[in-house]
């Protein structure tokens, strides 16, 4: 097939400021994809819904717009790709209701990130955070899409949305094309700086644990100057995700920055101490951001030209979603 009619979908949740793990799992890789891929980037704002605060509608306008300006200053092209915000077009929704219909609870039930959710979570949990693979699903199809472009976080909804698809298709008729995962394996799964066991996460309520990608470079340097490392002697700068997370970790940064193997690092740092680990990884970290930064602040500034892209990466969006649910409706004897 030729390249460019194979289409990539990914996409990402405005909820708060985005981290240098959304950066190095899939920003980073989509100004080079855009020229083998026809892309399509979507704004999930209506994910965003699921940990749903008051306060937090005041900032979400804001918060989709940071999000496109970040698009832009990492190299999406809006003449090259589709770049759109889910909630305008209102077919994801219609489609996430047909999903849902097509989904068993106990699949919903298994997906880890809801029972991590819930665990976590003091107040009552509301049904769109079960649901909410079922939206991603629902977004994938929409669009046809070849592969799906994710963090490792994210593998487990990606099967499941195989997997509703494949079922659809088999009570139906081809309806969905069967989308693949793409996943850049370094990188994938960026973990928390002073808890590496666990993922770094946006919506943390310990900052400490996540670079942002609008942080500046004095707060950078604290938190990987604070960052979790072990208490080996000699210090041992190798990679092992089991015995060593927060080595491995920066390592990993480190080398999805620099664009050298982790076996190459291992070697450099040979004999070396772990705050000289931190401080290459802070001045990769802060060449990375502050050039994006820079181009952040242009884009950010001028919201007319943002919104224009909104409206021309909506157009398109809505062409394709339409088509789609046209024969989804039609397979299901809707009008
Ligand atoms: P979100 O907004 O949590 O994250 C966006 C993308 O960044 C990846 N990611 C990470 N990768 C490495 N290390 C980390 N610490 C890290 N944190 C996040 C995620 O895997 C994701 O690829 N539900 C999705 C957004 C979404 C979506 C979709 C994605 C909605 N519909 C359809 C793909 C296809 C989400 O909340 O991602």
């Amino acid at each position: 097939m030729n390249k460019k009619k194979i289409k990539v979908f990914s996409a990402i949740q405005p909820s708060g400021s985005l981290t240098i793990g959304n950066y190095i799992s899939v920003l980073r890789h989509w100004k080079k994809m855009q020229k083998k891929y026809q892309c399509i980037f979507c704004i999930a704002d209506l994910h965003s819904l699921t940990s749903l605060h008051k306060e937090d509608n005041f900032l979400r306008k804001k918060s989709i717009l940071d999000t496109l300006a970040i698009y832009l200053a990492c190299g999406v092209n809006p003449k090259k790709s589709i770049i759109f915000v889910q909630s305008s077009v209102h077919e994801h929704s219609s489609l996430n209701w047909i999903l849902n219909c097509h989904t068993y609870y106990n699949e919903l039930i298994r997906m880890t990130q809801f029972k991590n959710k819930i665990f976590h979570v003091t107040e009552k949990i509301n049904t769109g955070l079960f649901n909410y693979p079922t939206l991603m699903a629902a977004d994938i199809l929409l669009y046809q899409t070849d592969k799906v472009h994710v963090g490792r976080d994210q593998k487990q909804h990606i099967e499941l949305t195989r997997n509703i698809a494949t079922r659809f298709n088999s009570r139906y008729g081809k309806i969905f094309k069967i989308p693949e995962l793409l996943i850049y394996n370094l990188g994938s799964k960026i973990m928390s700086l002073m808890d590496p066991r666990k993922k770094m996460s946006k919506s943390d309520l310990n900052k400490k644990n996540v670079i942002f990608l609008l942080e500046n470079s004095k707060e950078i340097l604290k938190k990987i100057k604070c960052s979790i490392t072990d208490s080996d002697v000699p210090p041992k700068i190798s990679f092992d995700s089991i015995y060593k997370p927060g080595i491995s970790n920066l390592l990993e940064i480190l080398s999805a920055l620099v664009g050298k193997s982790i076996h190459e690092l291992e070697q450099h740092f040979i004999k070396k101490s772990y705050s000289d680990l931190k401080k290459e990884v802070y001045h990769s970290v802060d060449m990375h951001i502050s050039k994006i930064q820079k181009k952040f602040f242009i884009y950010r500034k001028d919201k007319d030209f943002l919104k224009k892209i909104f409206l021309q990466g909506t157009n398109k969006a809505s062409k394709i979603a339409k088509k789609n649910l046209k024969k989804v409706y039609k397979s299901l004897g809707l009008f």
